[in-house]
């Protein structure tokens, strides 16, 4: 039997202990001034936590996560069910725990001070010993752990300290988020000092008419408050002073002891520059505890927003304004480190998001490194903080279990106690997935109490009823609602609250379909206000093929461009022998696990544009401010003329000065050419000079407007020329590999996979057509092919007709797809060229990626790129490259030969160098094997991406229905 008392406790299935020896949180941030403990420490994993601790020691670098350092214990994937199966609060026998040892010379001056040791975040329980002496434990893996070290070290000596960290704990099953599991100490350690008499905390209030109100805690080491203290605070230079009429009031109440103190500082600041997302205006305070004879004993400093969140009827308002909520959920996440982040990642994380439109930020799913919410207020970036609870694969069991209210109640506390002064955060969240029942309540009975400031959600309280006043959340925060649902909650007169999804549009692989749809309805309904993607992160370990382990930090640098160098990939569950996993769910963010942006985000800059180009008429635009506070100033544009068949001509462009939400009509600075065909206007919108995320000249928006549509195209016949076709009816053309054929399937995205429409087309065997000639009528002029493709689902007629036209060869093809098949992945023609080409020009959406549901971001016009940059490098390979509205295309070989085609519509086409079944055959990126020639897509039609994967499919407009499908196309050489 371990006779330490902290091991005997046996805290790691003990849900009602939440902690021992712990101090309170607090707001007061000691990380200046402080002692680093961070670096090398020493190290062993034990099979358990009562197993004896030996003489074998080794390293790890503190923070970090053993399971990323070079241990046996490896990241393991999963979703909803825990990686165990022992019911909470029991924790498999095997129990991996990590003991992290130190040394720490505490310096002499800190004599007659009181020491204090920080631990970052420690997953799942913590026990800390010094100089063998048992100091405290602590859970709440995603929140600092404080522990009074004045009694048990002595300055000018040196301390061991042991961080005893245990892996499964019962506390593992209200931390069941979908992410990979670790282990280890994955937050900075550090120790400081500070006198006896001290700021416990400090408690801003701060609103936009100039209101100020700034709350302290004094304590001392131990006894009552030495005589004579006061507090002081300076706001941006300005004085404050103690609130006397609180102090009066507090002296004449017997309840307030002499061990308590408190004092109010208040002030009301002249012509305050309030706070929002999108004018992140801070004022520097300082707190200053004072003796009795002045000296100062503790200061405490605060980056202060006036601002103020309030819910009015069903509108969320901030400063009085109903703001829209761009929001993605964020989890902290490396590819190197796992949940182990710096400042600079962190602030880089930011300013993508901001860089790319977002406004807000949903800490999916507990409270995130401390350098979020400083970087939010800095950067403006509005935030929901969620507690760290999510019990999803027990969450019935839980949500009303006694042992767990403490630790509900808590996590929820604690959060509120550490980020409360954040003028970002403007919403708490109680958790996630953890159903409803009285452990939430308690929670949210504590929350509103002491916070009245903001409002409150959980989802899984709003699931009982989004209009419903007495559960737990004062916003409907469903996750993945269709579009039509939200609409019609919004129009039945029965909404109380403001509709904003926790989660939405999920991005996992080719996904973010109807994003677009999605904020057109919200932005014409009222009531809707936004929601939260889901997610930011791709959370793909960078891993060494050679020997499957992860790189860790050695692996700094080999990436880019959201790929793994070679000899590495990205790994997803399953892939470290972990079992059980859920594969590649976790694969499902925003941005590639090197934060390179996936088309999906351009998608989102344009539906966040601040600026809006809403019609043409009499030869002019009209400009709307589509911000809340901001005016066009901090903007610069150009206006781009682009013709289908001509050039594309520049001019600069002169803003309107117009306040949020104001529009006025301007001229067009062109004339519109006679000739040119199809015309766009766009208007390239960038940064006019330095923000704090993007340098001067970033570019923000690129809307757009059409003046002139598309003349159809007739090529001329050329008598007496054929084109040549095989015995088989296959075009045969010097340029071709493979002839042009029908094709109805795709390589399965992961919307179609777990949507399900992936499985239909395999029963269907669409990836399998089988093509016979039907009939091959030659005569003077065009040829005709007919062919039939037999499927399980019947059989596809299809009918292609060469004419040899001016300059090259016109396909005319038609599809008759039998009622069976009545959702395809696309009806269209692919073929393949010899080795050559390597660059695409076309006109049409781009440059980035588009398809029919995810096309609102990509602007018409003329766009280039080389064949192998054409392609997007989702973590399992799936259909990908697709550029959405094509007119034409031309192929180039570095030679200046090519291929073009001319489409009789824009298209959807896409060029890479993989057949669709070698992008199915492969399950991560690094075994596809490029294809020496291009894989060419025409498709006739093309099914939208949706997010099926976890939420609605794409919406029916979107879907191929069955019947006659013509498309046609002009082929030439050049
Ligand atoms: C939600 C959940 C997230 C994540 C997502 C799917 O239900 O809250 O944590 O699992 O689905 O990727
Ligand atoms: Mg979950």
């Amino acid at each position: 039997m371990n006779r330490d008392p902290l091991i005997a406790l046996r805290p790691w299935e003990a849900p009602e202990v939440t902690s021992w020896g712990r101090l309170p949180m607090c707001a007061v941030d000691r990380r200046s001034g402080a002692l680093s403990l961070d670096g090398e420490w020493r190290f062993q994993l034990l099979p358990s936590p009562d197993s004896p601790v030996t003489d074998a020691w080794g390293t790890q670098t503190v923070p970090g996560a053993w399971t990323l350092q070079d241990t046996d214990d490896l990241p393991q994937y999963t979703n909803v069910r825990m990686p165990f199966d022992a019911f909470p609060p029991a924790v498999p026998a095997a129990d991996p725990t990590g003991v992290y040892e130190r040394t720490v010379d505490v310096p002499d001056a800190w004599a007659g001070r009181r020491i204090v040791l920080q631990v970052g975040a420690a997953e799942s329980v913590l026990l800390v010993h010094v100089d063998g002496r048992p100091v405290g434990v602590s859970k709440d893996s995603h929140l600092a752990a404080e522990f009074d070290l004045s009694g048990v070290v002595r300055p000018g000596e040196r301390a061991t300290v042991r961080l005893t960290v245990v892996k499964w704990s019962d506390a593992s099953h209200i931390e069941d988020q979908d992410q990979w599991w670790h282990g280890g100490s994955t937050r900075s350690v550090l120790l400081y000092a500070t006198d006896p008499l001290h700021l416990a905390d400090v408690t801003v209030r701060a609103r936009p008419d100039g209101g100020l109100r700034v709350d302290c805690q004094v304590r001392t080491a131990d006894g009552a408050l030495p005589a004579g203290w006061y507090v002081t605070g300076k706001l941006d230079g300005r004085l404050l002073a103690q609130d006397a009429e609180f102090d009066r009031l507090n002296a004449e109440d017997d309840r307030v002891s002499d061990f308590l103190g408190e004092a109010r500082l208040t002030a009301t600041v002249p012509d305050v520059r309030p706070w929002t997302a999108e004018t992140p205006e801070l004022y520097d305070l300082t707190v200053r505890l004072h003796r009795a004879d002045g000296s100062v004993a503790d200061t405490s400093r605060h980056r202060v927003g006036f601002r103020e969140v309030e819910i009015r009827g069903r509108d969320l308002l901030l400063n009085g304004e109903r703001i829209y909520i761009r929001g993605v959920n964020r989890h902290d996440f490396h590819p190197l480190t796992g949940r182990t982040v710096t400042y600079e990642e962190t602030r880089a994380d930011l300013v993508t998001l901001k860089r790319f439109g977002f406004n807000a930020i949903r800490t999916s799913h507990y409270p995130n490194d401390p350098a979020l919410y400083d970087l939010a207020d800095e950067l403006g970036l509005y935030v929901v903080d969620e507690a760290d609870i999510e019990s999803h694969d027990h969450a019935h069991e839980i949500a009303d279990d006694p042992r767990y209210l403490n630790a509900f109640v808590d996590r929820v506390a604690r959060m509120v106690l550490r980020d409360k002064n954040h003028p970002s955060v403007v919403i708490w969240s109680l958790g996630n997935e953890s159903d409803y029942g009285a452990n939430h309540d308690a929670a949210a009975g504590w929350l509103r109490r002491h916070d009245p400031t903001r409002p409150l959600q959980y989802e899984g309280a709003a699931k009982r009823g989004w209009a419903d006043p007495a559960v737990a959340s004062d916003i409907a925060c469903p996750m993945y609602a269709p579009i039509e649902d939200c609409v019609a909650h919004a129009l039945s007169g029965e909404q109380t609250k403001p509709l904003i999804q926790c989660e939405y549009g999920h991005a996992m692989g080719n996904s973010n379909g109807t994003l677009a749809d999605h904020w057109a309805a919200i932005e014409s309904t009222p009531g809707l206000q936004g929601g939260f993607i889901w997610e930011f992160w791709d959370h793909g370990i960078l891993q060494r093929v050679s020997d499957g382990r992860p790189a860790g930090r050695a692996g700094a640098g080999l990436y880019d461009n959201g790929v793994a160098a070679p000899g590495h990939r990205w790994a997803y569950g399953g892939d470290f022998g972990d079992l059980p996993n859920d594969g590649a769910f976790c694969a499902d963010g925003v941005v590639f696990p090197d934060r390179t942006p996936k088309p999906a985000m351009y998608e989102h800059r344009e539906i966040a544009a601040p600026l809006r180009l809403e019609c043409f008429r009499h030869e002019g635009v009209v400009i709307r401010n589509h911000q809340h506070f901001r005016g066009l100033d901090w903007l610069r544009a150009e206006w781009e003329l682009s013709l289908a068949d001509g050039p594309t001509l520049t001019a600069p462009a002169e803003l309107p000065s117009l306040a949020p939400g104001e529009s006025t009509a301007v001229r067009l600075p062109f004339r519109l050419p006679r000739k040119g065909g199809e015309a766009w206007l766009t208007l390239r919108v960038r940064t006019a000079d330095d923000e704090p995320w993007a340098p001067r000249g970033t570019e923000v928006c690129v809307p757009q407007v059409r003046l002139r549509g598309p003349s159809a195209e007739s090529p001329v016949p050329v008598p007496g020329r054929s084109v040549e076709i095989d015995e088989v009816g296959l075009l045969v053309h010097p340029l071709l590999a493979a002839a042009p054929t029908l094709t109805l399937w795709r390589a399965p995205t992961d919307n179609d996979e777990l949507g399900g429409t992936a499985g239909r087309w395999q029963a269907w065997g669409l990836d399998r057509l089988v093509r016979t000639v039907v009939e091959v009528r030659r005569g003077d002029g065009p040829v005709t092919v007919v062919s039939a493709y037999a499927c399980e689902a019947g059989a596809v007629r299809h009918e292609q007709v060469f004419t040899a036209v001016e300059g090259g060869i016109r396909v005319q093809e038609t599809a008759e797809l039998p009622p069976e098949l009545l959702d395809v992945a696309r009806v269209g023609s692919v073929f393949e060229t010899v080795p050559g080409p390597d660059l695409l020009e076309w006109y049409g959406r781009g440059p980035w990626e588009s398809y029919p549901d995810r096309a609102a971001g990509a602007p018409v016009g003329h766009h280039s790129a080389p064949v192998d940059e054409l392609f997007t490098p989702y973590l399992r390979p799936q259909e990908s490259g697709g550029r959405h509205g094509v007119r034409h295309f031309t192929l180039w070989a570095p030679d200046a030969t090519g291929l073009s085609v001319r489409l009789d519509e824009p298209r959807q086409i896409s060029v890479t160098r993989h057949r669709a079944e070698d992008l199915t055959a492969a399950g991560h990126h690094d075994e596809l094997v490029a294809r020496p020639g291009c894989v060419v897509h025409i498709d006739a039609a093309h099914r939208g991406l949706g997010t099926a994967s976890c939420g609605p499919d794409t919406s029916a407009s979107y879907l191929i229905p069955p019947g006659v499908h013509h498309w046609s196309w002009t082929l030439r050489t050049h």
